[in-house]
């Protein structure tokens, strides 16, 4: 009997591991995606009492414990678990429900279209970039960028919804995206200074967050390259851990690469005077090549990669922070100032000579040189940036 037993084996324990996969996954999914379904109908229906039920309740009403399944789901999750097919962002419904269900905090930046504030959103921190009816277009084409198929990414910045509310009179345009306390990287270089760590582990989250954008991915899990066109130390955010994250898409275009043509008609000179290519300052760029645009952005790079290195404290030595070409232009430099400077006396950031006793230093400004060359076809890619300094930090871990 017992042998009998013990020959003939249970049948679950003939089947193949891959089976028994299927038997163990398959419901699983199916109950996560019931989940879902039921979690976002909750919360369609909650926005339907909008933002003023909402504010004569105080901002813990909706997380009601009445609600249980609605606890502990943060706008982190909610996306990872809708866009890890796609990657291009939450439904157009779910976006406008979270939008309605915003109480704006305090004013914590202004730009070229209006107004950047913190909210809340069910206890968390966002940002909503505020633009007014006349900028429809400016708000539609950055929230278009940000919704690009597999542009996400841990450095650019996190995009979560956009909205536009009527009052009757007036039109609000919102652009909900992560918020980072730290604020950009110009307001975290006018604070803080970095040991040697810290600067390069800094410069390679933003040279990969470029590399990330700039590359042209094939494929149904692909995406186009992109180029910034106003990269500079207002535009990226500084995240907790001292990486950053690329923001102020609105200006950017993308690489249409059945065509190799750029996918927006063409307002040739735009963007931040002080951070303008040479050949963006002298109208010399091939508008057309959408490889000019990648380098316009690499030059601004080098930029951005000069300030970081002018707030490394090597030795307690470190300088003031100031913006590239401080020294050689005034405060809102006009085009024909920059021009002669970068393309005539092709100055560019002084890059002092105790940078080459350090080597992390040195690295830096090996970099920034090579990308400010005022030959665009001789600038480094932002690939080959990153490779570079991720190869650097990996060799200065190995000495420890
Ligand atoms: N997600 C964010 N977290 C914290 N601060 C932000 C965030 N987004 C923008 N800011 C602040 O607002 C400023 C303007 O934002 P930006 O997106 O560049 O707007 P604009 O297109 O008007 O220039 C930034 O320089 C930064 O100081
Ligand atoms: C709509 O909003 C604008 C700006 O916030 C305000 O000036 C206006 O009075 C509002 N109109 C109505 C009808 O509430
Ligand atoms: C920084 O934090 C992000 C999450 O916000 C994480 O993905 C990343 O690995 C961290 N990077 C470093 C270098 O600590
Ligand atoms: C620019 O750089 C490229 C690559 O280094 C080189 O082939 C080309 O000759 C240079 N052009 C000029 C005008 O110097
Ligand atoms: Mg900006």
């Amino acid at each position: 009997m017992l042998q009998f037993r013990y020959s003939k084996e249970p049948p679950f324990w003939n089947l193949s591991s891959l089976e028994i996969m299927a038997i163990i996954v398959g419901p699983t999914a199916f109950v996560c995606a019931i989940i879902m379904v039921y979690y976002f109908c909750r919360t369609s229906k909650q926005s339907r009492g909008g933002l003023h039920h909402h504010l004569q309740h105080g901002e813990d009403s909706i997380e009601a414990p009445d609600h249980p399944i609605l606890k502990g789901v943060s706008l982190k999750h909610m996306i990872e678990m809708t866009t890890s097919g796609s990657g291009s962002g939450l439904p157009l419904l779910v976006q406008r429900s979270i939008a309605r269900q915003i109480q704006l905090v305090e004013s914590i930046g202004q730009g070229r279209f209006g107004e950047v504030w913190r909210g809340r959103w069910r206890g968390e921190n966002v940002a909503v970039k505020i633009f007014s009816s006349r900028e429809e277009r400016s708000w539609f084409r950055e929230a278009e960028i940000y919704q690009t198929v597999m542009l996400r990414h841990e450095n650019i910045l996190g995009f979560i919804a956009a909205d536009n509310k009527d009052n009757g009179t007036w039109t609000q345009l919102w652009l909900i995206t992560d918020y980072h306390e730290y604020g950009s990287l110009f307001d975290f270089l006018d604070r803080n200074v970095m040991d040697t760590g810290e600067m390069i582990k800094m410069a390679l989250s933003i040279a990969t967050g470029l590399a990330h954008l700039h590359m042209d991915i094939m494929g149904t899990q692909g995406k186009p390259a992109i180029a910034h066109r106003d990269l500079k130390s207002k535009n990226i955010l500084v995240k907790s851990n001292g990486t950053c994250a690329i923001g102020d898409l609105g200006l950017a275009v993308r690489h249409d690469i059945t065509t190799d043509t750029v996918d927006i008609p063409l307002n040739n000179r735009v963007g931040t005077k002080r951070y303008m290519a040479p050949e963006v300052l002298d109208e010399t760029m091939n508008v057309y090549q959408f490889d000019s645009f990648k380098r316009a952005d690499v030059y601004a790079l080098g930029l951005i990669f000069w300030e970081i290195t002018t707030r490394c404290n090597v030795g307690g030595i470190y300088d003031e922070y100031n913006l590239p070409f401080y020294d050689a232009v005034p405060p809102d430099p006009a085009i024909e100032e920059m021009r002669r400077v970068v393309c005539i006396e092709k100055q560019r950031p002084n890059i002092p000579n105790r940078w080459q006793s350090c080597e992390a230093l040195h690295v830096m400004s090996k970099l920034m040189k090579e990308c400010w060359y005022h030959n665009a076809t001789a600038r480094l890619t932002a690939l080959r940036i990153k490779k570079t300094l991720s190869n650097f930090r990996a060799s200065e871990e190995l000495k420890m």
